[in-house]
């Protein structure tokens, strides 16, 4: 079930401003230390996702603090801190999810010619990764 309210632990709603310029588009904006809690070290885009069959996601990160929008389109952001588990749609681009530490997170269900964005707060590091969700129950605990 997709569920409007975030219940998990180590995340929140990120609402950043949006001009919009009626038949000229629109304009959002994210600045480090304002719209997001953190000094944003990394930016990463996701696209070219195959409609209803690409999953990403499927790990959760020991520090890294990471902000999630969907800039285009919608997909179906699964969270879980280890006792909790939810699903939350992404439809709206002025509207992030933080992911923050030890929360596996999943994401699928993309819609046709979706694009994502993350900022993070640090730079890619492997060694910040679980990737095994057995490690993950543990740790989490
Ligand atoms: P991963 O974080 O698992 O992707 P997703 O969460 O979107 O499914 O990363 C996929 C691959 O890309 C993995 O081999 C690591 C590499 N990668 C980088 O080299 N730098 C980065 O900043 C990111 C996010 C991934």
């Amino acid at each position: 079930m997709i569920e409007s309210t975030i219940r998990v632990k180590n995340s929140g709603l990120v609402r950043v401003k949006m001009i919009r310029d009626d038949r000229d588009g629109t304009l959002a904006i994210i600045e480090s230390l304002r719209d997001v809690p953190f000094d944003i070290r990394r930016v990463y885009f996701i696209s070219n996702l195959e409609k209803s069959v690409s999953i990403r996601g499927k790990h959760a990160h020991k520090e890294l603090e990471q902000i999630i929008f969907c800039i285009q389109g919608s997909f179906v952001l699964g969270l879980d801190d280890g006792n909790t588990s939810q699903k939350l749609l992404l439809n709206e681009p002025n509207v992030g999810i933080r992911l923050g530490k030890m929360l596996w997170h999943t994401m699928e269900d993309f819609s046709e010619s979706c694009v994502l964005l993350v900022v993070a707060s640090d730079y890619y590091d492997e060694n910040d990764y679980i990737r095994d969700y057995g490690d993950f129950l543990k740790l989490a605990q």
